[in-house]
């Protein structure tokens, strides 16, 4: 049955910005917006869901140029490391872009040419800090020096990580630049203005903050829209201060920069985040564009819905900056805009976006955890509200064994085989009494489980099929298939009740196919039935409908599957070519080096791949005193991942750049922090007193990334 009315929906994930892997917060917030679409698309409705690459400013300008890398080449790197996330985690958006892509820079133009026309930008002079020596003004970030407060050195320009203060960059005590050292100064330059102040900015976000969408419901959270409210609004403060109300945004950025040029600008680039939103559009126009569509036909149907999913960090972007740069641009501002809450590990570190360490996505793949045990477990976890969510590894492996296998994976297995094996898989649906009371239950709940899950009640919608699949279970013990399988007798009995529970399972199936799409696929492979769409749930499968033969649907999560996930590994350096054998004094002669390896041949040698591999990045590790994470370039269009443990001998900031030999065929290996995909070479002396150093291998000029060392 199709839907009659179906929506039309524009649905974006925020756009993770191209210096890094995703980690699990990305991946929450791609799943809690995915689960959404694919439920939308059960029910007949129309969906684009697209995000990209937020791939311009200064901090990936820095990195691409540490690197050796043009940004270009640099963000195209990332991209192609995105893809075994997206597939792994079942993550189905319909496009993926990047903010660099020619869309993006004819857009963000075309936004500002409106702003402008509209009389919504203003120059003004801004004085700022300006490193002589590399020629460039001065992100507050790398900006370092003495805190004014607390005289604690080192500080960043913004505010001190010691005693917290806040201040201006203009406040540090023997201010330095953080990228060459120097001694930065102060230097005017125009600065381009969106005048966020103007009164017609502010009556439209008042209106907008509060106000409500086409179908009644408002466009923001109430506990978003609270906050947002006290940013903007002038207001008297108890001690009879008066706090400002919204000033104007800074929205350009002084040459060198990776960004968009302004028109008519020379020099002068749109700040990231100016062009990160209409990155949304552009990827969306890409996609439209691929498609043979047009875009400005498709944003002009009054019907489309434009809905965002984003983390509390982002809020004031999205909320002010973004609706406002629309509306005034003359576009259609946003429907929605869905915040969630940031995910805690075992209680613990805060999962945001720029701290992305205690559960590696890829890890948790590499270790043959089944993505959809880690969906149905977020799902469970996740509300409409604006509130930090918590991994905790008792409670996943609970809900994924007592809940998800226990209670409806169970449900197959127990009716399943009897159907296949004595009935030549043959369902009964004929039944002489209408619906048992369980299954028209199980039928009735639809339109709420549907409101749940529209509403992004993931956990409630859940637990309401939970306590569905525990009435089916109650009807599992009392009709008991085990036992009426012992008497001929009771044959058609017992196809009865196994035909009803397989009717059951597709409908529970319906039901969870938004957070457990593969297994829905399994499932739809064993009743022998078309991809299942919501409107199933009333169409029963046909009397005598033929179902295809049991296979284990879903294994249990084990205990130590968490243990490895979260653990350190055994042995730090086996990663790292750094000997940890000790020299056996009495055994060897009077040599000061260690004893050497067993002869080889040749052949055993070239099993070995040694490649010239070049540091693209490298970082500290957190939780760890001996590891550095190195991003590596063996020429591959990928970057690879590998824990080194030299943190002793090198500062990050002086391996970028850098050459170097690396194992580049050694199988991949789980540690605590990730999964290392090679090992670095490195020298040391056999008796640490003797020389505690570790050296990094280094090619002679000329050597290239890729090349075969050998
Ligand atoms: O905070 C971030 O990771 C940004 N890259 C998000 C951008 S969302 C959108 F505006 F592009
Ligand atoms: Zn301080």
């Amino acid at each position: 049955m199709s839907n009659p009315s179906p929506r039309k929906l524009f649905v974006t994930t925020a756009l993770p910005y191209a210096n890094g892997a995703f980690h699990i917060g990305h991946i929450m917030e791609y799943i809690q917006a995915d689960i959404w679409v694919r439920f939308q698309r059960m029910q007949g409705n129309q969906i684009d869901f697209v995000s990209a690459d937020d791939a311009h400013g200064a901090p990936i300008m820095i990195a691409a140029e540490k690197a050796g890398l043009t940004p270009q080449q640099f963000v195209a790197k990332i991209a192609a490391g995105r893809k075994p996330y997206l597939d792994g985690f079942h993550i189905t958006f319909d496009n993926w872009h990047s903010t660099d892509g020619p869309e993006n820079h004819q857009l963000a133009k075309q936004v500002y040419l409106d702003l402008k026309k509209a009389g919504l930008i203003a120059t003004r002079t801004v004085e700022q800090f300006f490193d002589p020596e590399k020629n460039m003004f001065l992100p507050d970030r790398y900006i370092k020096g003495e805190c004014p407060k607390c005289h604690s050195k080192d500080q960043y320009g913004d505010n001190c990580e010691v005693c917290a203060a806040v201040y201006a960059p203009t406040d540090l005590i023997n201010p330095y630049s953080a990228l060459t050292g120097s001694t930065p100064v102060l230097k005017s330059s125009e600065h381009f203005f969106f005048s966020l102040s103007d009164p017609r900015c502010v009556a439209f976000l008042e209106e907008w903050i509060t106000g409500n969408d086409v179908d009644g419901k408002p466009h923001l959270q109430v506990e978003v829209a609270n906050k947002v409210k006290e940013w903007f609004s002038v207001r008297s403060n108890p001690d009879g201060t008066t706090s400002e109300g919204l000033g104007d945004w800074d929205i350009s950025r002084d040459a060198p920069y990776f960004g968009i040029e302004i028109p008519d600008a020379p020099g002068k680039y749109f700040y990231v985040w100016l062009d990160a939103p209409i990155g949304y559009l552009a990827s969306l126009k890409n996609l439209l564009d691929k498609r043979g569509e047009n875009f400005d036909i498709y944003m002009a149907d009054p019907a489309l819905e434009q809905i965002h999913f984003i983390g509390k960090d982002i809020v004031n972007f999205h909320t002010l900056f973004w609706p406002a740069m629309l509306k005034f641009s003359g576009r259609k501002t946003p429907n929605k805009v869905f915040v969630h809450g940031f995910l805690t590990v075992n209680n613990g570190e805060k999962m945001s976006k720029s701290r992305g360490t205690g559960l590696d996505p890829l890890k948790y793949l590499s270790l043959g955890m089944n993505p959809e045990w880690l969906r149905y477990y977020l799902a469970n976890k996740l509300n409409a509200r604006n509130e930090d969510i918590d991994f905790n590894q008792e409670d996943f492996i609970a809900r994924v064994n007592s809940d998800l296998i226990g209670k409806y994976v169970n449900i197959a297995s127990r009716a399943a085989g009897f159907i296949a094996k004595k009935f030549d898989g043959r369902v009964v649906t004929d039944w002489a009494t209408a619906d048992d009371a369980f299954i028209s239950k199980l039928r009735n709940v639809a339109p709420e489980i549907q409101a749940l899950y529209d509403q992004r009640e993931y956990g409630k919608a859940l637990r309401a099929i939970m306590e569905q699949a525990d009435a089916i279970n109650a009807y599992v013990d009392a009709n008991k298939p085990w036992e009426l399988a012992k008497d001929p007798a009771k044959s058609a009995a017992l196809q009865e009740v196994c035909s009803r529970l397989l009717e059951a399972f597709r409908i529970l199936t319906i039901y969870l196919k938004p957070v457990l799409p593969e297994l829905a696929k399994q499932v739809e492979a064993l009743l022998n039935i078309a991809p299942l769409q919501w409107a199933d749930v009333n169409t029963p499968l046909p009397n005598a409908h033929q179902v295809n033969p049991y296979t284990h649907l879903m294994t249990r999560v084990e205990p130590k599957m968490l243990d490895a996930l979260f653990d350190m590994p055994a042995v730090v350096n086996a990663t790292v070519g750094v000997p940890t054998a000790a020299t056996n004094d009495e055994e060897t002669n009077n040599s000061t080096i260690e004893a050497l390896a067993p002869e080889i041949k040749i052949d055993d040698f070239a099993k070995v791949d040694l490649r010239i591999a070049k540091i693209v990045n490298c970082e500290h590790v957190e939780g760890s005193d001996k590891l550095l994470r190195l991003t590596l370039d063996v020429g591959e269009g990928r970057l690879r991942n590998v824990f080194s443990g030299i943190k002793s001998a090198y500062k990050p900031e002086d391996l970028i750049g850098k050459l170097t030999v690396m194992v580049a065929n050694l199988a991949p290996r789980k540690m605590k922090f990730g999964i290392s995909e090679g090992m670095v070479l490195a020298a040391s002396a056999a008796d640490e007193k003797t020389n505690p150093g570790i050296y990094i291998l280094n090619p002679w000029p000329g050597a290239e990334p890729g090349m075969r060392v050998g």
